[in-house]
């Protein structure tokens, strides 16, 4: 049984000034509980995902037969509407598989790197051109529908340094690009063929010229995807394999850190995932919390590796000051090991862990017992939320969250939305399209609803269009009468989010910042105390959401900064320090 969907008004101020999604994109028990809830298929593999507006996620795959169809050939891109739960094809020139990507400065969404042209099964000419330099430009897209948003892509003038299957990237204090590492050519499963071990910018740093990395070489070979953090300070933490560094950007210096411990493996094609813990102010103290991979030696070649080898359960918490790199990572244990899994900041501070595999490792027709293709088996079909602010020992929490039955391995992905449900899409650990294997090409669309997804929800119904840092903002809201009644400033949460670009268990440019916000007497508005500057915040598009009890608002869309191009000079005042 289903409730109907909950009206929320909509809204639509003079010149287009708040966007906020006007309806829910599943319904909800009608309890409050957590529910996983299926609705639609994608027409490609969800391997990549971004939100790129309130209403619109952009999907990428390969060239390799997915059904979605577009200028007689598959597709490998596609938007999915949020409201309709329907997708279609988008046209991209080169391959976008295992590529990453995220939003500058001025809104606009940069897909980076993928693999050389393949053929799709009866296919003579392949219908992609070489990606591992690609450059795919999608600007701000004010069409709802998605249906006038298009990609530019011009490859033979627009690219890449250098060749790229399998980079990082993520959005930095002066609104670009920074990516990071990735492979020159296709590898089945390390990363020893090839390995590309520099850094470069989008837009280009240092006239185009890429930066060696002797991190990116030491870390070879499980080194794929490595996992990145933009600091409050502007330096960059990257943990990949078992180990960890601070990349200074501006002096171009690494700082190693300490490894993982236990010898544990989190980057590709050991996945664990990586995030960037909620920043709070004054102090805005930076954790990473890093779950998940795999113990099993580097040594091992693949095909001594098994599908049945446990994967690890570790979560490493480290905290990026002097005396907590001093302290080092400290331990913790999920409910249950998980190679792939996905860790989703939510806006009440609180992080969600879902998908994967009890069992082997990423990457697919490389260990010594494939199950059907995939290197990886017991799929975890619950998902458990941590929360960063519990006595450890007290921080995993899995009471009343569902479980789903579609397995969520190799190649799929996760994204909190602008409503504040998340969305679950893909899993291909195939070649191609497959449908009669164990695990099957996935193009099932879940979503998974938080408890407040059912309930009377607080709501932004205006805000600025752009704010500035260090700034009072004011923003009008409703809040249910159920919630006003206790409501009060100390016990409304306010997040500024980017939702991150979903690929291969991590969520790059994720990033969570709590606002003071004061709540006006009337408890009609919320005088809102932006980010200290674009360090702590990376200028560019955030979504707002309230949180009042446990219950959130849906996001409302700014542009955080000045709105321009990058690179952006400093914005704001500096942080005070600690
Ligand atoms: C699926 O989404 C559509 C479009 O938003 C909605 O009308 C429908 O009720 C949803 N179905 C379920 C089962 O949630
Ligand atoms: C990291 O992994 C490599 C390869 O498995 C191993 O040789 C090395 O000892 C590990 N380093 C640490 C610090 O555990
Ligand atoms: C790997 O497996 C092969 C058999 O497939 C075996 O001969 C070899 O000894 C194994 N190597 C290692 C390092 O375990
Ligand atoms: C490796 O990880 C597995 C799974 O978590 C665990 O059972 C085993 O004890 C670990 N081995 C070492 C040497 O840490
Ligand atoms: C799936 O179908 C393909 C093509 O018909 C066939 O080659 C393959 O053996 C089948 N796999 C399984 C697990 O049935
Ligand atoms: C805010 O509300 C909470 C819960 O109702 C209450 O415990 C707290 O004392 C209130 N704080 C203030 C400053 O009124
Ligand atoms: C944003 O900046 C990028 C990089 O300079 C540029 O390609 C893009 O066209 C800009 N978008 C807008 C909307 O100005």
């Amino acid at each position: 049984m289903r409730l109907p969907i909950l009206p929320l008004s909509p809204l639509l101020l003079a010149g287009g000034s708040l966007s906020v999604l006007g309806t829910l994109a599943a319904s909800s028990p009608p309890n409050g509980e957590w529910s996983f809830v299926q609705n639609g298929t994608t027409g490609i593999t969800a391997l990549e995902t971004i939100v790129v507006s309130p209403t619109l996620i952009l999907l990428f795959d390969r060239a390799a037969g997915d059904p979605l169809q577009i200028n007689g050939h598959p597709a490998w891109a596609e938007l999915w509407n949020l409201e309709t739960n329907t997708g279609f094809a988008v046209n991209a020139i080169t391959d976008t598989f295992c590529a990453s990507g995220a939003l500058l400065s001025n809104g606009t969404m940069v897909s980076l790197g993928g693999q050389a042209p393949e053929l799709a099964p009866g296919e003579t000419v392949p219908p992609d051109e070489d990606g591992r330099m690609g450059i795919r430009i999608f600007e701000p897209c004010a069409d709802p529908t998605g249906l006038t948003c298009t990609l530019f892509e011009d490859p033979a003038t627009l690219h890449l340094a250098a060749n790229r299957w399998y980079p990082s990237s993520l959005r930095i204090f002066d609104g670009s690009l920074m990516i990071i590492g990735g492979t020159n050519t296709a590898t089945p499963f390390y990363n020893n063929l090839a390995p590309e071990n520099t850094f470069e910018f989008f837009p280009p740093k240092d006239n185009g010229q890429t930066r060696f990395s002797p991190f990116l070489e030491r870390t070879l070979p499980s080194n794929l995807f490595p996992r990145g953090f933009a600091l409050p300070d502007g330096k960059v933490f990257i943990v990949a394999n078992n180990q960890s560094v601070i990349y200074d950007v501006e002096s171009q210096t690494e700082t190693p850190l300490p490894p993982i411990p236990n010898s544990v493996h989190v980057t590709n094609p050991k996945d664990g995932t990586a995030t960037l813990l909620p920043l709070s102010p004054p102090l805005y103290i930076p954790e990473v919390l890093v779950c998940g991979g795999s113990n099993t030696s580097d040594a091992i070649p693949s095909f001594n590796l098994t599908s049945q080898d446990p994967a690890s359960d570790q979560c490493s918490r480290i905290t990026l000051t002097e005396e907590g790199v001093k302290k080092g990572w400290v331990l913790e244990r999920m409910p249950e090991g998980r190679m792939m899994p996905e860790m989703i900041l939510m806006p009440d501070g609180k992080v969600l862990i879902t998908n994967g595999a009890g069992t082997g490792y990423a990457a697919y027709s490389s260990v010594a017992d494939t199950i059907g293709n995939s290197n990886a088996d017991h799929p975890v079909f619950t998902p458990v939320l941590y929360d960063p602010n519990a006595q450890i020992g007290q921080r995993f929490d899995r009471e009343g969250l569902p479980t789903t039955d579609i397995a969520r391995l190799y190649h799929s992905t996760a994204t909190l939305t602008p409503n504040g449900n998340i969305f679950i899409a893909g899993s291909n650990p195939n070649i191609g399209v497959v449908e009669n294997a164990t695990y099957n090409t996935e193009f099932r669309v879940e979503y998974l609803n938080p408890p407040f997804m059912s309930r009377s929800r607080p709501t932004i119904h205006s805000a600025p269009e752009k704010v500035a840092f260090n700034e009072k903002v004011t923003v009008g809201i409703d809040i249910p009468e159920d919630l006003a009644q206790n409501a009060n400033s100390s016990n409304i949460k306010v997040a500024l989010m980017d939702l991150g670009f979903s690929t291969h268990a991590f969520h790059s440019s994720s990033r969570l910042v709590f606002m003071e916000a004061e709540l006006s007497g009337d408890k009609k508005s919320l005088t809102l105390t932006t980010p200290p500057n674009n360090r702590v915040y990376p200028p560019g598009p955030a979504y707002i959401f309230v949180t009042v009890d446990d219950v959130t608002s849906p996001g409302t869309r700014v542009m955080v900064g000045n709105g321009l191009a990058p690179p952006v000079q400093d914005q704001g005042v500096p942080l005070a320090s600690s």
